[in-house]
């Protein structure tokens, strides 16, 4: 019986790859090491909760001592870390934190990882820490082109650059101990559970509320949009066959503009909730700073190495996600009070303080 350590996994990826995991498999223990920032929440765990091989630890990866102990009271064979600060704009407004969680708490996390899985000889057979890193450390393209797993890292958000450099740590931790990590590098996701501050959730909680759509400069920067459910499918590929210290990128093969994709989700909810949400919800504002203009990820090594592809076409996947937030609308309340409400409108003031439509 293996016992996964998976860190975030009260926020949108992670709760769902939790999920997915322990409705898989009967034979596994899971520990989730979750500090319950802003993006955190527990209620996309209640299945998870009732289930004996589940145990939820409220802490910091940050935390030295903590995670030592969860390393010393529990055989943990894989750690998942999912643990991040994950909004490109907030990084903008605060980075410290982004520094501090995602390079700090990642070190944090290989060096525990390294005392507990070290012998005199090797490493333990069977261990593995799968780092969660994205497709944003290699930059930003223009019209052509794609990422592949050999393409320069060329960060340019505080978000992007922490979590570069934690994967260099990781790979550092390869290079000298040998230590058995893989990297994983997304492409955006979208699903149930997504805070509403990402794009997806954002437009179609807006929709829902009859409030402004604010499109960043031109809506014209290109995301390779991947349904979550695939992305978890993958990691838990990648756990199983992953080469050691291999990086292995994840994407949807389906790129889109963000008008594009504000512009389905009206159409879906125009047609099938409220004639009234149209595009005069639509409203350009200033851009993003250091916005990069196209991702794109070359899925080959992927596909070809571990047998992965995506399953789900983006337009299933995105009929899916609005129809898990109409049902789920007190989820959304209860996330866009409190905290996020305040930041919310303090965006919204500076976003509907500009004129303009390119
Ligand atoms: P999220 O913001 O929804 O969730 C992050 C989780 O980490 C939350 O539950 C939060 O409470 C927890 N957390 C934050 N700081 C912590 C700390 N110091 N200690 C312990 N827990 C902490 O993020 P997400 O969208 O689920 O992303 C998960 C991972 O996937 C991140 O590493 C992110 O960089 C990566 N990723 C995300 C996307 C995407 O589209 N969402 C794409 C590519 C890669
Ligand atoms: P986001 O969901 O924040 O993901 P990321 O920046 O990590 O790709 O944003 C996706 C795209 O949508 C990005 O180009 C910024 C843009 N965007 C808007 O135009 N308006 C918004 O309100 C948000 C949140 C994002």
């Amino acid at each position: 019986m293996k016992t996964y350590l998976v860190t975030g996994g009260a926020g949108f990826i992670g709760s769902n790859f939790i999920n997915y995991m322990l409705k898989k498999h009967l034979d596994i223990k899971l520990i989730n090491l979750d500090k319950l920032t802003y993006a955190g929440n527990l209620e996309n765990l209640k299945d998870a909760a009732k289930n004996p091989n589940y145990k939820f630890v409220q802490g910091d990866i940050c935390d030295e001592e903590l995670v030592g102990k969860l390393f010393k009271n529990n055989d943990i064979d894989i750690v998942v870390n999912f643990a991040s600060e994950s909004h490109v704009d907030r990084s903008i407004k605060n980075p410290q934190i982004f520094v501090k969680t995602n390079i700090q708490g990642t070190a944090v996390l290989l060096n525990a990882a390294k005392s507990a899985w070290e012998t005199s000889e090797a490493f333990k057979d069977g261990v593995k820490f799968l780092q969660i890193s994205t497709d944003e450390v290699y930059g930003s393209l223009g019209e052509k082109g794609h990422f592949s797993e050999t393409t320069p890292l060329d960060p340019h958000s505080i978000y992007s650059s922490s979590k570069a450099g934690a994967d260099l740590l990781v790979k550092a931790y390869y290079d000298t101990y040998k230590m058995p990590v893989c990297i994983t590098r997304s492409s955006n996701n979208y699903g149930p559970f997504q805070f509403p501050e990402k794009l997806i959730p954002l437009t179609i909680n807006n929709c829902i509320n009859k409030k402004l759509i604010p499109v960043y400069g031109d809506g014209m920067n290109i995301r390779d949009w991947i349904y979550v459910q695939d992305n978890c499918m993958a990691i838990e590929m990648i756990i199983n066959n992953g080469q050691m210290g291999q990086i292995y990128n994840i994407g949807g093969h389906n790129e889109k503009t963000n008008i594009h994709i504000i512009k389905i989700i009206i159409e879906y909810l125009h047609d099938n909730l409220n004639p009234k949400i149209d595009d005069n919800l639509i409203t350009y504002v200033e851009d993003r700073k250091g916005h990069d203009r196209r991702y794109s990820v070359d899925t080959t090594k992927i596909e070809k190495e571990i047998g992965w592809h995506p399953e789900t076409l983006f337009q299933n996947g995105i009929k899916m996600t609005i129809k898990w937030y109409l049902e789920n609308k007190e989820w959304m309340k209860n996330v866009t009070g409190g905290e996020y409400q305040n930041y919310y409108e303090q965006m919204y003031r500076i976003n509907s303080s500009i004129k303009g439509c390119p």
